[in-house]
């Protein structure tokens, strides 16, 4: 299959990298060159290291060579499946999927790994809303194993079916939920940030000692105030405003120290600080 992966940043580096190690033609683009750029880098570093662990059969040189590094969009014409992976802004995603539009084949099938905003709203803006989802990866794509397919009212029940099959082709295991905000994943997730946030804010614990808890006492992998650097705080902001917006529980609420660093452009791990420096 071609595929084309539209924004190379932390999501799409790695959904197209999982791709191409599924055996597809993968054409990754973005409009910033150092972007692209760093996404070779990311992908190179990612494949040596599942290539050590023998978690990969190919060398990773094999399936590099599947994949197109592209600021021309163009190139992405006549893919069997398009996932916009853009930054969460509904104009930027507008414009791209009318592009798509022209690109795209007539049953072709057109996915967002949008974490935040509604596939119903963004199925507006494609040709065929039947054939639009969404496919929601995890950070890191190469590791996590989780797909939320996100069906839209209009999805159909076969563009289903395909997603569900070549996600497991992937090596992933999905799960089909409906467009509600934040999906099931964040849903449950956003409110764990925000209480760690505020427990930060209260003093309770040292942002070391309240990630520990969790770390050992309830044995995720990563602490809250870490996971939160990891997936980003301008992204863990906007997915707390969208619930909080929708849904209008406290329990919602982004944490004003978590707008304050937003706003001051610590974002975590990709800017080098947040909660932590890198
Ligand atoms: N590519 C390939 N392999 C990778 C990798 C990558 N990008 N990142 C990590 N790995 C591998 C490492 O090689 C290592 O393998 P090993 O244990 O066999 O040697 C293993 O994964 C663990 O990596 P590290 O030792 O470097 O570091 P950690 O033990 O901290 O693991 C982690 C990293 C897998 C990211 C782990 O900390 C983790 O699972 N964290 C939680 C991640 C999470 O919750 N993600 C979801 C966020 S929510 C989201 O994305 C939704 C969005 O909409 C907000």
């Amino acid at each position: 299959m071609k595929v084309t992966v539209i924004g190379a940043g932390t999501m799409g580096n790695g959904i197209a990298q999982v791709f191409a190690q599924g055996g597809n033609e993968v054409v990754l683009t973005d409009i910033v060159e150092p972007v692209l750029e760093k996404a070779r880098d990311t992908i190179a570093n990612s494949l040596e290291r599942l290539s050590k662990k023998g978690l990969i059969s190919e060398t990773p040189d094999q399936v590099k060579r599947r994949i197109t590094f592209t600021k021309s969009i163009d190139d992405g014409a006549g893919s069997d499946i398009y996932v916009e992976a853009i930054v969460e802004k509904v104009e930027l995603k507008k414009d791209i999927l009318q592009k798509i539009n022209e690109m795209a084949n007539e049953d072709s099938i057109i996915a967002t790994n949008t974490s935040s905003i509604s596939i119903n709203y963004l199925s507006g803006f494609v040709k065929h809303p039947e054939n639009f989802l969404g496919m929601h990866f995890f950070n890191p794509p190469p590791v996590m194993k989780l797909i939320e397919i996100v069906t839209g009212v209009r999805t159909s029940k076969k563009a289903v079916e395909k997603i569900q099959e070549i996600s497991k082709d992937l090596g992933k295991e999905p799960v089909v939920v409906k467009d509600y905000p934040g999906f099931v994943a964040n849903r449950v997730l956003m409110p764990l940030l925000r209480e760690a946030i505020v427990a930060y804010e209260e003093g309770v614990a040292s942002k070391e000692d309240i990630d520990k808890t969790v770390k050992l006492g309830l044995n995720h992998p990563m602490g809250p105030l870490e996971l939160a650097d990891f997936v980003g705080l301008d992204v863990t902001y906007d997915v707390m405003k969208v619930l909080y917006d929708e849904f209008g529980d406290p329990r919602y609420k982004p944490p004003i120290t978590l707008r304050n660093m937003v706003n001051a452009g610590l974002l975590g791990r990709k800017t080098g600080e947040g909660f932590y420096k890198y």
